[in-house]
């Protein structure tokens, strides 16, 4: 089957309709892998929901209308409140039981999320994922591990996240730290971004213009890194020159311990995660 069929006539429903949700289905009605009018959106504000009726996806207070319309559902809602999201979920008559669930949930394990889903359909096929919010900016990356899918499952969730990114199954077991570096990621580089912004505005740069450079210079230093292929140590060490103004700045980052900071930044995130999967089992 050709790509651009998989999703032909396939309905796609959202449970939560927040800033992921966006990121994803705003980022693939961008590519236009999918029509508004196949999307389903269930969340808890109308505030919310008319961000998508805005650009002419369906919405309802009721999630379990999500269910029933919808071949492949999102599970987009925080880790504390999807038992509450999913017990509103579940059809008050008998629908289509052949349903492909993708959680975008941290932490939530596939054992955790099979044994809450089939309270709702009794052969749920299950994708735990792990995409980020530059989904929307076709940047994004997704990782992902999966339970009782098909291979038209596999290259459906690959169609879905690979036009707006990165996507890559992993094991479960590397889950929560993948995803201390790729979900929570973004947060970090946009603290890095304002920080270099900042100091640059110290130096007289006008806030606008330093934070339009901060940016470019993290895209461009990811972009060397993925088309070059060379180390990151080595692109760094090509642009220190001796007693120059770079390796000058590069000293004051390890004066500060930059190196340890973010590395304790992906310990702490996936930590959480743990814990999060700890008390999401039920
Ligand atoms: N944000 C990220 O960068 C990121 C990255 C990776 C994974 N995730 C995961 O994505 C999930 C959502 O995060 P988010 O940042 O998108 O949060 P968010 O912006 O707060 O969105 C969550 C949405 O869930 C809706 N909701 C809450 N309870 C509901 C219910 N009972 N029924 C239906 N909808 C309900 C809320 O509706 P209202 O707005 O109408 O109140 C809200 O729009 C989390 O589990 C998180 O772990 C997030």
């Amino acid at each position: 089957m050709a790509d651009s069929d998989l999703l032909q006539n396939k309905i796609i429903g959202f449970i939560g309709g927040g800033n992921m949700a966006q990121a994803i289905g705003m980022g693939i009605l961008k590519k236009g892998i999918i029509k508004p009018n196949n999307i389903w959106i269930s969340s808890r504000t109308e505030k919310t929901l008319s961000i998508w009726k805005n650009v002419g996806a369906n919405t309802t207070f009721k999630n379990y209308e999500v269910v029933q319309k919808s071949d492949i559902i999102l599970l987009c809602v925080k880790p504390q409140l999807l038992n509450e999201a999913l017990e509103t979920s579940i059809p008050p008559s008998n629908c289509d039981q052949e349903k492909l669930f993708i959680s975008v949930i941290v932490g939530v394990t596939l054992a955790a999320l099979q044994a809450k889903l089939s309270k709702i359909v009794s052969k749920p096929r299950i994708v735990r994922s792990m995409p980020n919010t530059p989904l929307l900016v076709s940047e994004g990356i997704t990782v992902y591990c999966s339970s009782l899918t098909t291979e038209n499952d596999e290259a459906v969730m690959k169609l879905l996240f690979s036009s707006t990114g990165i996507c890559e199954k992993i094991q479960e077991s590397l889950m929560n730290s993948a995803g201390a570096l790729t979900g929570s990621g973004p947060a970090y580089g946009y603290m890095i971004v304002e920080a270099l912004a900042d100091g640059a505005v110290r130096r007289g740069i006008p806030r606008e213009t330093a934070t339009k450079f901060a940016a470019q210079v993290l895209v461009g230093a990811g972009k060397m890194i993925l088309q070059t292929e060379k180390h990151p140590g080595q692109l760094k060490d090509e642009v220190c020159s001796p007693n120059g103004s770079t390796i000058a700045g590069v000293h004051a980052l390890e004066s500060g311990a930059v190196r340890a900071s973010l590395m304790n930044a992906i310990a702490a995130a996936a930590s959480r995660s743990d814990e999060l999967s700890s008390s999401t089992q039920n």
